[in-house]
């Protein structure tokens, strides 16, 4: 079962004639023929999509904040950031379908109310950015863009902004900060940028594989969408897979997957290796354990593996942990923007720590230091980023993986 990659082909990116071919744009023609704005935000509610950016907040309510409020002006923006290690299912849609994404961006300009929208894209994703250009261009060519689109009353205009590719910008409020010009720095929520987001303005912002499954929703319906997967997380999701399988690359599979299917899918351990663990969603990512490999991550509250961003990443046995500790800790004290004492600081002190781990220089007092600073990260940072850097390091001592930990 595929909605996302079902008209890929590898090595060829789909343009404005070939989407059209396999049915693109037929749901925002539904849209602006057929629909009340209100319709589209109660479909999208009824498929219970979650957004696939990391955190599986679900759209239609998302939307639904949006388009009720009473505003002269509202944005909507696509956040293809993506600047953790191991995800790359963003940069793939837009390089592969970015018509896919825009038609998902239209409808939902449509449905809250918004009349300029922006992909925030990674100023890196070099030829996703080149793909996404002509793509908007051809939008604008044959009315899918700008006044009037396809002869209705609704107006829409579309940007695209490269982003310097700092992690933190793929945060909501630190992207809509970059877009306004400012420094790439989270805000204080609430307000969200439902309520005061680009401009102090109601604003939307969606992961792009998120809006990629807008359009197969309104044309196959809420009902056959909500029958896929799991009826907690339906629908179906990239998975990265990356590390010791067979086949590294891209996979859509249904949300009822289990990590070991998924790893099999990717063609399996690769040959002569035996995993240590499975890392899912990215750097920020828990570690999963073999006896937890049966597991089916998802966006479930109180799931024993949440699915994240869906990267996973398959760690031999071969591979030095305390080396990849470092290389974790040394991502997050890089991208940290600084912006808060306790991860500016929190996160240089952790990587000294780990470096002297490294170095086999790592003492009591280290360990001592090591839990304190894992509380501070974790408790009293200003954004989830400071968390987010010690989510495996806390597994990692949950699963009593260092022995000096
Ligand atoms: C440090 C940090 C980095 C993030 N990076 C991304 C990202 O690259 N792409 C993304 O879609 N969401 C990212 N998010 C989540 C966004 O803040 C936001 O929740 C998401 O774009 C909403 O889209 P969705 O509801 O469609 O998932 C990040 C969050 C944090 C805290
Ligand atoms: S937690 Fe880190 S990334 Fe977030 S505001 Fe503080 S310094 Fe910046």
């Amino acid at each position: 079962m595929k909605i996302l990659t079902k008209d890929w082909v590898i090595g060829e990116s789909l343009n404005f004639q070939d989407y059209l071919k396999v049915g693109g744009y037929k749901a925002l023609r539904k849209v602006l023929k057929k629909m009340k704005s209100t319709e589209v935000v109660a479909e999208l509610k009824k498929s219970k999509l979650q957004g696939r950016g990391g955190a599986g907040f679900s759209l239609g309510s998302k939307w639904e904040i949006v388009a009720t409020k009473k505003c002269d002006q509202k944005y909507f923006i696509c956040n293809l950031d993506e600047s953790e290690p191991g995800n790359f299912k963003d940069k793939s849609l837009g390089e592969n379908s970015p018509h896919q994404i825009l038609e998902g961006m239209i409808i939902g300009a449509y449905a809250v109310g918004a009349s300029k929208a922006f992909l925030y894209i990674n100023g890196t994703f070099a030829m996703a950015g080149q793909k996404i250009e002509q793509a908007i261009e051809d939008c604008y060519q044959n009315n899918l863009l700008g006044k009037n689109i396809l002869a209705s009353k609704f107006d829409l205009e579309l940007e695209i902004f490269y982003g310097a590719g700092a992690y933190i910008c793929g945060e909501e409020s630190a992207l809509i900060n970059s877009l306004e010009g400012k420094r790439g720095e989270p805000r204080l929520k609430p307000p969200y940028p439902c309520d005061s987001g680009l401009f102090r303005k109601p604003t939307v912002v969606n992961n792009a594989e998120t809006l990629a499954n807008v359009a197969w929703i309104i044309e196959n319906g809420a009902v056959e969408f909500a029958k896929i997967g799991k009826p907690d997380s339906p629908g179906t999701k990239l998975f990265s897979v990356d590390g010791a399988v067979e086949r590294p690359g891209l996979y859509e599979l249904t949300m009822d997957n289990t990590i070991e299917q998924i790893i099999r899918t990717a063609g399996g351990v690769k040959e002569g290796f035996e995993i240590q663990f499975i890392q899912v969603g990215g750097s920020s990512g828990r570690i999963v354990p073999r006896f937890l490999l049966s597991e089916i991550p998802s966006y479930s509250r109180g799931a024993v593996i949440p699915i994240g961003s869906g990267a996973i990443l398959a760690v031999s046995a071969n591979e030095d942990l305390k080396k990849i500790l470092l290389s974790w800790i040394n991502f997050f004290q890089r991208e940290s923007c600084g912006k808060c004492v306790p991860c500016r600081e929190g996160t240089f002190r952790l990587k000294s720590i780990i470096e002297r781990l490294v170095s086999g220089d790592f003492d009591q007092n280290d360990r001592q230091d090591l839990h304190k600073l894992i509380w501070t990260l974790d408790n009293t940072t200003f954004c989830p980023l400071g968390k987010f850097s010690v989510v495996a390091l806390k597994d990692v001592i949950r699963y009593k993986m260092i022995k000096e930990f």
